[in-house]
């Protein structure tokens, strides 16, 4: 059969030296398909290739801030309150009585995880701004924000130990891809399908620190799925896992994480809930904050069943680029527009890549920022057969800086 010389039907073109004909759109989607699995391996290249590139100071000012300015202040200013030694004033010389989240400032425990953000905004707008008692009073009128900041310098040097991670590098937490920084939370994500039959999973995940570097994490998934027009539920496989952060800078930016998971084989695999075999799951993730506020955060981690007989071992590779944007002076409530870029893929023969994308949104909801919200649509990229678009959403507990109902009102 000569080109354009067939009998083919309109939208179909014939296959050489088959004498058949196939969709013209077939070979569009292959050629569609081959240019976004370039575009994809382009934009993860050039994310880790600008890590280094941009590397610079995370916490930036105007100019340094200058603790021994900031003593003075503090001994003018805060002494009657928070005391000299930053533990908080005796009891008896105060008027007011102590709130249960009184800062001790010498409990790296409780501070190192606070930002500096956060605390300047206490100290301009007063307590109130983060849903905090009224007796913290506001400095904004007083003081000038380099005066706040040596504040804020002179207050971090009650925590002696200079080996927590700091706050600042605790980024948005992404739908899907695990961040470096160990955290005190609860976090509630659903995921929807949104094609193909419906199903819902949501992952109950608990997450809590111990010790200056490490953090123990829970994550119980709950399925609903139709299947054949049956809705079935039941666990998926808990997973158990400890992170521990091997190296932070707020200088640069940095921070380098690796966790150690086993997923633990309860949930039903005989509806696709569970993997019927214990699973390993190492990872790390490294995050890399830049001084714009600007960020990207990356994971690469593996799932090994123990029985690879019926579920394959397979490499993950997880990516986030994305942008905080705060109210005034950079203060106040924090929206984080981010794009997330996935992929996995089994480790057998001919086997192919899963790739996705996933742009997100997060938003802090309570007045204290304890309380967040995100949400994103999930569209597979590569092999779509079978994987289908899911939206994804959370809300997150920052439990360390609050009991859920506080910090609401301003
Ligand atoms: C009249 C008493 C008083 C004075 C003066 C005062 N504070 Fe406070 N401050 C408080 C109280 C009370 C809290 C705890 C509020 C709560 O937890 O509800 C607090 C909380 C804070 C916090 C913690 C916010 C957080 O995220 O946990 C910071 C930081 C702080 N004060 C800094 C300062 C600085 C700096 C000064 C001096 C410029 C100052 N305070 C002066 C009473 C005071």
């Amino acid at each position: 059969m000569k080109r354009g010389d067939c009998s083919c039907s309109l939208g179909l073109k014939p296959v050489p030296d088959a004498g058949s004909c196939r969709v013209r759109g077939w070979y569009r989607a292959r050629r569609i398909m081959a240019r976004r699995r370039t575009l994809l391996a382009c934009v993860a290249v050039l994310l880790a290739a600008c890590t280094p590139i941009l590397f610079a100071q995370a916490l930036k000012y105007p100019r340094p801030p200058d603790a021994r300015k900031g003593e003075v202040l503090y001994k003018n200013g805060c002494i009657a309150c928070h005391g000299s030694t930053g533990k908080g004033a005796p009891q008896t010389s105060t008027e007011f009585e102590l709130p249960d989240s009184f800062p001790d400032f010498t409990r790296c425990d409780q501070t190192t995880a606070e930002t500096n953000a956060a605390y300047k905004d206490v100290v301009v707008h007063g307590g109130p701004a983060r849903g905090f008692a009224q007796i913290m009073p506001s400095f904004g009128g007083l003081l000038t924000s380099e005066q706040i900041d040596d504040l804020i310098a002179y207050v971090r040097s009650f925590c002696p130990d200079k080996r927590w991670p700091r706050g600042e590098l605790n980024l948005p937490r992404a739908l899907v891809t695990e961040k470096a920084y160990p955290e005190d939370e609860v976090v509630i994500s659903t995921a929807m399908k949104a094609t193909g039959a419906p199903g819902i999973t949501t992952d109950v995940i608990h997450e809590q620190r111990f010790g200056v570097h490490n953090q123990i994490e829970i994550d119980v998934p709950i399925n609903s799925q139709d299947q054949d027009h049956h809705w079935n539920s039941g666990l998926g496989d808990i997973t158990f896992a400890v992170k521990r952060v091997m190296l932070s800078s707020t200088r640069t930016g940095s921070i380098l994480s690796l966790q150690g998971g086993v997923l633990a084989p309860v949930g039903n695999s005989k509806y696709g809930f569970g993997n019927g075999t214990t699973t390993f799951e190492p990872f790390a993730a490294f995050d890399q904050l830049f001084p714009t506020n600007t960020f990207l955060q990356f994971q690469l981690g593996a799932d090994l069943p123990h029985r690879t007989d019926i579920a394959p071992q397979s490499l993950f590779w997880r990516s986030t680029v994305g942008q905080t944007f705060m109210g005034k002076d950079r203060l106040g409530r924090m929206w984080s527009p981010m794009v997330e870029f996935l992929a996995d893929r089994d480790l057998v023969d001919g086997a192919k890549t899963n790739w996705d994308v996933l742009p997100e949104m997060q938003v802090t909801i309570s007045a204290r920022q304890h309380v967040r919200f995100d949400i994103g649509v999930r569209t597979p990229m590569t092999n779509p057969a079978g994987r289908d678009k899911q939206v994804i959403f959370y809300v997150l507990w920052d439990w360390a800086d609050g009991k859920l109902w506080e910090g609401w009102r301003k």
